[in-house]
């Protein structure tokens, strides 16, 4: 298996090469990154890429061939639906996401791996023809579009970690080290009230996703909130004093839920008989580790653990503005810590830890109001459910958001360890069920000031 490339996932993006890097060259630099993380992530056998290594998840050759046709479909095809495809009509309805449910998907006849490494290179060429074609003839026309699968395909791969992560066999993976964590007070930062630009500036994002858009001006009431995420140290303490076995701290849909499946601790915590615990990730099971952010927790067990720390989840609208605005210049900032690209000193994205960092190791990624930890690491649930900022208006990719506005998801926020650098922004709006942790999913509390 081909080890991640650090260097391949965090430095694309927009504006990564600054801002005179034209949107074009941009967008087929995170085409190509992206493709090198998909390739790496599915360097492995027949049987490997086939298996179902869990009934939330696609095998990983699913995966593999659907950001291959999703590409072709959007870069392709939306422009001239009478051209010859590589995916054949009749192939290319098995990566349909909406038709075929993940745990249905090793009975599907897939293409095998060999076939779709084809199919996917076929695609990339007559793509970046394209683009370039497109380019000289309309500047600008094409780069959203090369930029919105630029991110479907690392969405796909954050899925296919997600994959691997539950895999039982032997280790397929190597963690690459992330920066020591510090001694950090777990305190609650004001973020005095006042309004707040709800939303992707779209020309400081031209990547934004439509559910990002359009922004719009949003009073938010004065709240706290977390410095850091909650760790796994403290979420021990919440386990040791009774937190799963305590109703009055659950909603009644997060205890029915608790009950029914059974939940004791976050996914794969074991006792480790000596009074601690371990969990198996990537197929290696460790002890652990009291000073990284939890991660593996479902929504009604984060508000469960906020309602005992005395807190609550943040509304996704809070989020943004502890992550995002910057009180003294009285504007967004791009990243929290300002308009630098994300480094591996300001956040750890990127694919490549295989885990969150500890707590306390990036305090150059600190947002204005000195929260830290907020982009990378961890999704971090949110209270809000998924709907349409107002005078939203769908994309190209016109089922990207809208068949899920209004379900039972919750938002999640501020990308993990396995998010690239340029499929993550402050306005990133991610969503899941409540119910869902194979994700990886922690939190940060919240107060009312
Ligand atoms: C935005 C992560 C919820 O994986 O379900 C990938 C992203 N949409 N292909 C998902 C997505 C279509 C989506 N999430
Ligand atoms: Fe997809």
């Amino acid at each position: 298996m081909t080890d991640l490339d650090t260097n391949d996932l965090d430095t694309t993006g927009p504006t990564a090469t600054g801002p005179t890097a034209t949107g074009l060259d941009a967008a087929v630099a995170a085409l190509e990154s992206a493709r090198r993380t998909t390739l790496a992530l599915t360097d492995a056998d027949d049987a490997e890429l086939t298996a179902q290594h869990s009934p939330l998840m696609s095998p990983l050759v699913w995966d593999l061939a659907h950001v291959g046709q999703q590409e072709e479909h959007w870069l392709l095809q939306a422009a001239d639906p009478d051209r010859t495809p590589v995916f054949h009509p009749a192939v290319a309805c098995l990566y349909d996401a909406f038709e075929h449910p993940r745990a249905t998907r090793t009975r599907l006849p897939l293409l095998d791996a060999t076939a779709s490494r084809r199919a996917l290179a076929e695609v990339r060429g007559r793509v970046l023809d394209a683009l370039e074609r497109a380019e000289r003839t309309s500047p600008g026309s094409t780069r959203f579009s090369a930029g919105m699968v630029a991110q479907h395909e690392f969405q796909h791969d954050e899925t296919m970690l997600a994959t691997h992560g539950l895999r039982t066999g032997a280790p397929l993976l190597t963690a690459t080290p992330t920066p020591p964590g510090r001694p950090v007070r777990p305190d609650a930062v004001l973020v005095p009230a006042g309004p707040f630009p709800l939303g992707a500036d779209p020309v400081a994002e031209p990547w934004a996703l439509d559910n990002e858009l359009p922004q719009h001006l949003v009073h938010v009431p004065a709240f706290r909130i977390g410095r850091v995420p909650v760790t796994n140290g403290e979420w021990a303490a919440f386990v040791e004093a009774g937190g799963y076995d305590e109703p009055r701290l659950w909603s009644p849909a997060g205890w029915a839920h608790r009950v029914a499946a059974g939940l004791r601790a976050p996914l794969s915590w074991e006792p480790d008989g000596a009074g601690w615990w371990t969990h198996r990730r990537f197929g290696v099971v460790r002890a652990v580790d009291p000073a990284e952010p939890v991660q593996h927790v479902d929504f009604h067990e984060a508000q469960a653990y906020a309602r005992w720390a005395g807190a609550r989840l943040p509304t996704e609208v809070e989020w943004e503005k502890a992550c995002a605005w910057d009180p003294a210049a009285g504007r967004r900032r791009r990243w929290p810590w300002g308009e630098a690209p994300a480094t591996a000193e300001r956040a750890n994205l990127g694919g490549t830890a295989l885990g969150p960092a500890q707590v306390g190791a990036y305090p150059a990624g600190a947002s204005a109001h000195g929260v830290e930890q907020m982009i990378g690491d961890v999704w971090e649930w949110t209270t809000s459910g998924f709907e349409p900022w107002p005078g939203f208006s769908p994309m190209l990719y016109d089922t990207y958001s809208a068949p899920f506005f209004g379900g039972d998801y919750r938002v999640l926020r501020g990308g993990s360890w396995a998010t690239a650098a340029a499929a993550v922004r402050p306005s990133f709006r991610n969503w899941d069920h409540p119910v869902r942790r194979q994700v990886f999913t922690g939190l940060r509390l919240a107060w009312d000031a």
